[in-house]
């Protein structure tokens, strides 16, 4: 075995899983962009600041998890463990923002330092989505409705979505009060990082991972809605009305934060009953401040990103990957050596015609040869071998019905061309 190996928490993606993984990808941007989306791709790494600024300092993510180091020059830069903070920066940078909304989605890499398990990595990815420029809560269920039909796209039963919101900035001052209040009478309770965060960011009480501290808000946690103003209120009403119309069912999770400071109003987050204790498949919601405490101007957004390796997870991918090995259009069978270099001239020029074709470019026995066109599940097999150059033909393999027939080079690239149209 190779002395150096991948460090813990990150996983090769082999064949033929990554073809499973590359499948899945066409048809979330697809669907991405079927909804007016734009791709963004941000460096994967960035200033320390601009997720200790947008996360919060008193979350999880930024106090623990995050690959934090100094480079060359000193500087302290971070590997991202989000997105939305990557793309708010992007768009403020280049100006992106302004009167229009605007809609972008990413795929990639993120690096949390947490500790490994099923369904939870150090290096994971995400497809996220984020829409700028309106505060209508029709926004926010379009955005749960495009990720509650993706999953329906991809043919995944058994998703949950659990909604909350936070309200706005008013609302959430006086439920953070009320919380305090009633944490302050249980602070022996807490563990040590919620007593810490108790004053500074109570909110961060009710995300922590420490079951004991889960416990003491379980059956006895104040209601946002008791302190939502008129307008969070009815914001969050409309939400739910076009998610009722849109026939998109949903729970109500009061005790919902997400364990991201910049949320306001809606948030939301999706389960998968396979997927065990790390059961968020995604979630998201809306932050109407972040934009501005950003240095931007005040712009309405709500995003949300989807863990790919979850998603890979309820998508059963082990199985489905080996069944979909990818089929070539067709296979090659070289009977003699001259055949090989014959061959490999005629895929070349298959190809330039967008044909998939698979085609050993070294000697093999013509049983391995067929063997592997078999496994290959290539519907059509092109032999060459002596007797074919005498008559300058290949043999045309139809393996659904076990035909043959001789075809010279045109009428292959004819037949073929027809056949991928
Ligand atoms: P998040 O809930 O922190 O939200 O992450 C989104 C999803 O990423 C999770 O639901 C989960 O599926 C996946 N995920 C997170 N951590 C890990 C991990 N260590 N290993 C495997 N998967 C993981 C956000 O990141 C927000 N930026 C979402 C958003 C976009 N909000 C608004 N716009």
């Amino acid at each position: 075995m190779n002395e150096i190996q991948s460090l813990r928490g990150t996983v090769d993606i082999l064949p033929p899983q990554s073809s499973l993984w590359n499948e899945v990808e066409r048809k979330v941007r697809e669907h991405f962009e079927r909804y007016g989306y734009e791709n963004i791709r941000t460096p994967i790494i960035e200033q320390s600041e601009l997720f200790m600024r947008s996360i919060g300092e008193d979350t999880d993510i930024v106090e623990k998890e995050m690959y934090t180091f100094s480079d060359r020059k000193g500087r302290s830069v971070t590997l991202r463990p989000e997105g939305t903070a990557c793309v708010v920066r992007a768009a403020l940078q280049h100006e992106l923002l302004g009167q229009k909304i605007r809609k972008f989605y990413y795929m990639g890499p993120m690096f949390r330092y947490e500790r490994p398990q099923a369904g939870r990595q150090r290096q994971f990815h995400q497809l996220g989505v984020e829409m700028f420029g309106t505060y209508s809560p029709l926004a926010d269920a379009e955005t749960i409705s495009m990720m509650v039909r993706l999953f329906e796209m991809l043919g995944l039963k058994g998703v949950s979505v659990n909604i909350n919101t936070l309200g706005d900035k008013e609302s959430l001052e006086k439920y953070r009060g009320v919380l305090r209040e009633r944490a302050r009478a249980n602070f022996d309770k807490f563990c040590p990082d919620c007593q810490r965060r108790l004053e500074r960011n109570v909110l961060r009480l009710l995300d922590c991972k420490v079951p004991s501290c889960q416990e003491i808000f379980k059956n006895d946690l104040p209601s946002i809605k008791d302190c939502l103003s008129d307008e969070a209120k009815l914001h969050y009403e409309t939400v739910l009305k076009t998610l009722d119309d849109m026939g998109i069912s949903y729970v109500e999770k009061p005790q919902l934060v997400r364990g991201l400071d910049y949320y306001t109003h809606t948030i939301f987050e999706v389960t998968h009953n396979s997927l065990g204790s790390q059961d968020a498949l995604g979630g998201g919601g809306r932050y109407n401040d972040l934009v501005e405490s950003m240095g931007g101007s005040p712009t309405g957004a709500v995003g949300f990103a989807i863990g790919e390796e979850r998603l890979m997870i309820a998508l059963a991918a082990i199985k489905k990957a080996e069944e979909s090995v990818p089929a070539t259009d067709l296979f090659m069978v070289s009977m003699d050596e001259e055949a090989i270099e014959e061959n490999l001239v005629l895929s070349d020029a298959l190809r330039t015609l967008g044909v998939s074709v698979a085609v050993l470019p070294e000697k093999a026995s013509v049983k391995s040869q067929f063997r592997q066109a078999n496994a290959s599940m290539s519907p059509y097999v092109l032999i060459r071998g002596g007797d074919e150059r005498a008559k300058g033909v290949w043999n045309l393999k139809d393996m659904k019905n076990s035909t043959q027939r001789e075809v010279t080079k045109e009428e292959a690239l004819a037949f073929f061309k027809e056949k991928i149209k």
